[in-house]
């Protein structure tokens, strides 16, 4: 997918977003957050904020940058900035394979239902270690293709569907650790056949 294609997708999603995806991916997001142990006066990067589901989540005494391409997205998340007063995060429309921040300049970095959508999971892993301080956390949140050939021949065949719908299938642990070279420590579910998953890695 290429970027004006995923914009004009998540465009239209902006306004029944949180309807549709809050109940699923909230509580990932908050049990991936969980891994960092956030402490105060943390600098952390959430790449493809989106509609800022997960900002209610973060402590105030960290500071939160959100990025996304989406402007429509971005809009919703700087509505629940204002509506709640999250003075700790700032919000910018950027792309994720192309940060605009110096190197080493967070703490952490959380990535949550991003990974599959962006046209290239390396490049976007690059940008992040870069930014990432080492020995921070890279916390993603994702759906990684399953184990169970039935359901991953499944997810094969529907492959233009889900594009369609604004992600792709593909990848996997191996994606992380071995091509985009990243130290995973932990990988967890929700629970055991669950779809998404939660890397918790150290930036090396
Ligand atoms: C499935 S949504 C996830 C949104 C949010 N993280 C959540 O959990 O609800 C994917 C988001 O990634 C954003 N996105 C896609 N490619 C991106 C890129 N290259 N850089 C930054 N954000 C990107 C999209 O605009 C969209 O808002």
């Amino acid at each position: 997918m290429q970027k004006a294609e995923i914009q004009k997708i998540y465009s239209r999603y902006s306004c029944f977003y949180d309807i549709i995806f809050s109940q699923f991916f909230y509580p990932r997001i908050r049990l991936g957050l969980e891994k960092i142990g956030i402490k105060n006066g943390d600098r952390i990067i959430e790449v493809g904020v989106g509609t800022g589901l997960s900002l209610s989540l973060y402590p105030q005494s960290c500071k939160v940058v959100g990025i996304d391409i989406t402007r429509k997205m971005l809009e919703k998340a700087k509505a629940k900035k204002e509506k709640f007063g999250f003075n700790h995060v700032d919000l910018f429309e950027m792309d994720g394979e192309n940060i605009c921040f110096d190197d080493n300049s967070f703490d952490h970095a959380v990535l949550p239902f991003v990974a599959s959508v962006v046209p290239s999971v390396e490049q976007l892993m690059s940008e992040v270690k870069r930014v990432t301080k080492k020995g921070g956390k890279i916390i993603i949140i994702n759906h990684l293709s399953s184990k169970l050939s039935f359901i991953s021949s499944m997810e094969k065949l529907l492959t233009p569907v889900f594009m369609k719908l604004g992600w792709r299938t593909g990848l996997s642990v191996d994606t992380f650790s071995n091509h985009c070279n990243l130290h995973i420590e932990e990988v967890l579910k929700k629970y055991r056949l669950d779809p998404w998953f939660i890397l918790h890695a150290t930036n090396r």
